[in-house]
């Protein structure tokens, strides 16, 4: 249950291939993110999953049954969308219990379910509320649960954090992994936060221009990143990429260092620079660094307790193992 695979799955809108034909599997149980930048294809290719677009080419297996041409309703798949849609009229009950009025349970059958959904959210206490009294975490929510009383296969969530502020992000963030790990069915998260992707995701596909760049568990994309790109992409800040003498002394044409993989000191080390910025977040300390005849600005991470200002001098000492080297075309070299 819950297994999906695209077979040169491709899609064109009019004269404009979006999707050119990709290979994905996605295991049962998987919680799968799609990652990449705006306009990258995140929407259109869960919308092929899902049936709302049809594809331009390939196929789509769901449950190892063809799929390419089931309509939505079909697929047993249910799509959690950033705007929830609830009905305001009706209670959070009524709004959960929804879709099982409309394929015809009984009563009893439909209040066990709404109420076991309403348990695995927290919702327990809101059933008798209507959306407008709710909070967006908990409006959210109530859309998810929505969608587990159908007990489909896999859940399509396609942004479905982006209109909370940032604390409520975190936390839903933290209770959609704790009801993946609860129900152990297929998910599929699209986002263009790689640190949604980075804590959420056991698989991650970064997608860039209708391409997959690469897939891999977070820790794999983070260590070995494929190309320039993905580097670039994975990891928070992002990873330092510079050419040029310094990235020829590796034999590469570029070459990539992690802030965090990077020592700094008042005294000395391999590049000397000038701070421009350093930004405390307490725990932690970001000092952007230029004039080191290295990128525009070096972004180095340091402890909190790390003491220097705009225009002081700094060293810089990389973590030889750490390094990642880039041919011409971009790909890493192993
Ligand atoms: N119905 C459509 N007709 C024509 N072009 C479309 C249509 N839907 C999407 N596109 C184009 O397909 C490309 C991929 O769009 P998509 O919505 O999948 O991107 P996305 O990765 O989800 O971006 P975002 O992060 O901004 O949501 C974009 O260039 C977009 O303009
Ligand atoms: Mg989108």
């Amino acid at each position: 249950m819950g297994r999906i695979t695209l077979d040169k799955v491709s899609k064109s809108f009019g004269e404009v291939e979006v999707i050119p034909p990709l290979d994905l599997t996605i295991d049962d149980g998987e919680f799968v993110v799609f990652v990449g930048p705006s306009g990258c294809g995140k929407s259109t290719l869960l919308r092929l999953i899902a049936g709302l677009e049809d594809v331009s080419g390939g196929e789509i297996r769901i449950d190892r049954e063809p799929a390419t041409h089931l309509p939505p309703a079909k697929r047993r798949l249910a799509m959690v969308f950033q705007s929830y849609a609830l009905y305001p009229h009706m209670t959070v009950r009524k709004n959960i219990a929804f879709p099982l009025r409309m394929a015809g349970l009984d009563k009893a059958e439909q209040d066990r379910k709404v109420e076991e959904a309403a348990r695995v959210l927290n919702l327990t206490d809101y059933l008798d509320r209507r959306p407008g009294q709710l909070s967006g975490g908990q409006r959210q929510r109530v859309a998810i649960g929505r969608s587990i009383v159908r007990e489909p296969s896999a859940f399509l969530f396609d942004e479905p954090l982006s209109n909370l502020d940032a604390a409520l992000r975190v936390g839903m963030r933290l209770e959609i992994s704790e009801l993946h790990a609860r129900l152990k069915t297929t998910m599929i998260y699209v986002t263009h936060d790689q640190v949604e992707a980075m804590t959420m995701a056991d698989k991650i596909v970064v997608l860039q221009a209708g391409r997959i760049e690469q897939v891999g568990s977070p820790l794999e994309l983070y260590r070995t990143p494929k190309n320039v790109f993905v580097a670039g992409f994975i990891g928070s800040p992002k990873m330092n990429l510079f050419s040029g003498p310094e990235a020829a002394k590796h034999d590469a044409h570029t070459i990539g260092i992690r802030p965090e993989h990077i020592a700094a000191s008042t005294t000395e080390g391999t590049w000397q620079g000038r701070v421009v910025v350093s930004e405390h977040l307490g725990s932690d300390t970001f000092l952007h660094v230029h004039d080191t005849g290295l990128a525009e600005v070096m972004t180095v991470r340091v402890d909190g307790e790390f003491d220097v200002r705009h225009g002081d001098s700094v060293f810089l000492t990389p973590e030889p193992d750490k390094i990642h080297r880039f041919d011409a075309a971009g790909l890493r070299i192993a």
